[in-house]
């Protein structure tokens, strides 16, 4: 049995430092059972200013709480944890690969998604003031693939600068490359296109944020930035408000810790829209306008074929103490070969999965929406992705060939099946 603890710290609302919340120990049984405990300090508690790290998992409150969930990992600690990306710079740069959760919490830098920061040490440290800046970008990329070919780190003089610049950016989940870097107002995720994409990775994502615009969606903010030869997506944080001298910080949860699930496959079926809309209903302080903006993007991944829509690519923050959904972010398309079924990642109505018209109708109600309302929105979102969608990919500079490569994902031939008839087609 082995277990390790650190302490918890957060950026209360409306500050700029941070205090000491809790303490997490992880303990891991001789079957490799890992279980976390989470028990909240007096004196945080004691604050008049004190928030609960989680609303429903973790109360305010002098209990000890556990979970061997998320490998004893509590969803609110996970979600300021990496991912794929962010745990690879961990391991190269380490050059270990034997780390476990606590090591991950641990050794990724103070540039977090959320309010959270995490620590050996029973006082907090002050919170990190530098940043890599966009004109670091050039060194970043390089880095980024010298990480995806697994090639040796340069050494000598230049390490400790390497170092330095790869610890940024590898707090934030996900699988892609990317770094955060600041500019004169604000910070940025860099998500850098990789030379095994099958096309203009940034344009694309920054084309589909904007058509979800169009479409009445609320995307997060992002520009185009040209490295060298290459285009690299800069999204805005959202997680972040700046301050004269330094940065105020929104708490973040993922969907995959509203829905209470794992990160697996076996747990899908929590995956769901229709569940995500209940949750929004109880945690959200603009409960309709999250819904149905949530309905929103649900109808716009199935329309641009958005199958990678899992729950860590939707997200609840809160900047002050109130929750309410985050902008949307991560739009990609999956242009595939099915013309008659598509499958979001999360189940969105009555069969499933499947992104189409009838189906996403089917649980409007869930949504908090009238079917007359819920039908306009789908019409509507409809028309735009067919008659804009090669409109605004080329204006945010997607080439012709990009544009023949996505093609197919648009409002695909599935979307508007008549779900009744093919049943009845069956039954017959
Ligand atoms: N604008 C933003 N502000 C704050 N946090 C963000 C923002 N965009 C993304 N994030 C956080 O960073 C994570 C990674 O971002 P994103 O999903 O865009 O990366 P990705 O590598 O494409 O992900 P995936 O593995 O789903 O393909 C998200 O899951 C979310 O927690
Ligand atoms: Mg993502």
């Amino acid at each position: 049995m082995s277990s390790k603890e650190c302490f918890v710290y957060i950026m209360l609302p409306g500050e700029t430092e941070f205090v000491t919340v809790a303490k997490f120990e992880l303990t891991t049984d001789r079957h490799g059972i890992s279980t976390g405990r989470f028990v909240y300090g007096k004196s945080y508690l004691e604050r008049n200013n004190a928030v609960p790290l989680d609303p429903y998992e973790l109360e305010l409150g002098s209990r000890t709480y556990s979970t061997t969930l998320l490998n004893g990992v509590f969803g609110a600690l996970r979600d300021a944890s990496p991912d794929y990306w962010g745990r690879r710079v961990i391991e190269k740069r380490s050059g270990r690969t034997d780390l476990g959760e606590m090591d991950y919490l641990l050794e990724s830098p103070d540039d977090r998604a959320g309010a959270l920061g995490f620590g050996l040490n029973p006082k907090p440290p002050a919170p990190k003031k530098k940043f890599n800046k966009t004109i670091d970008l050039v060194r970043l990329q390089e880095l980024a693939d010298i990480i995806i070919a697994d090639e040796d780190l340069p050494d000598g003089a230049e390490a400790a600068q390497v170092q330095d610049l790869m610890l940024d950016g590898t707090s934030m989940g996900g699988t892609r490359p990317k770094a955060v870097v600041e500019d004169a107002n604000a910070l940025w995720i860099a998500k850098f296109n990789r030379s095994d994409d099958k096309w203009n990775y940034a344009r694309v994502e920054r084309a589909m944020l904007e058509l979800a615009r169009e479409c009445g969606i609320r995307p997060a903010e992002s520009r185009i930035k040209t490295i060298g030869d290459r285009d690299a997506l800069l999204v805005k944080r959202f997680d972040r408000e700046k301050t004269d001298n330094s940065y105020r910080r929104a708490r973040m949860l993922s969907a995959l810790t509203l829905l209470r699930a794992e990160d697996t496959h076996q747990d899908r079926t929590k995956w769901s829209y229709v569940l995500l809309a209940e949750e929004l209903r109880r945690i959200s302080s603009q409960a309709k306008t999250d819904t149905t903006e949530l309905f929103r993007r649900m109808c716009f991944n199935a329309l641009i074929s958005n199958t990678d829509d899992h729950p860590r690519n939707h997200a609840v923050i809160a900047m002050d103490r109130d929750w309410k959904l985050s902008p949307a972010y991560d739009l990609t398309p999956s242009p595939q070969i099915s013309k008659e079924r598509r499958d979001l990642a999360l189940v969105c109505g009555d069969m499933g999965r499947y992104a189409n018209a009838e189906n996403l109708l089917s649980q409007s109600a869930r949504f908090l929406l009238e079917p007359e309302e819920a039908k306009t929105i789908i019409d509507e979102m409809e028309a735009i992705v067919t008659k804009k969608w090669y409109e605004v990919a080329r204006r945010e500079g997607v080439t012709e060939k990009d544009c023949e490569k996505i093609a197919r994902a648009f409002a695909y031939p599935g979307f508007r099946l008549n779900i009744k008839a093919i049943a009845q087609t069956e039954t017959t």
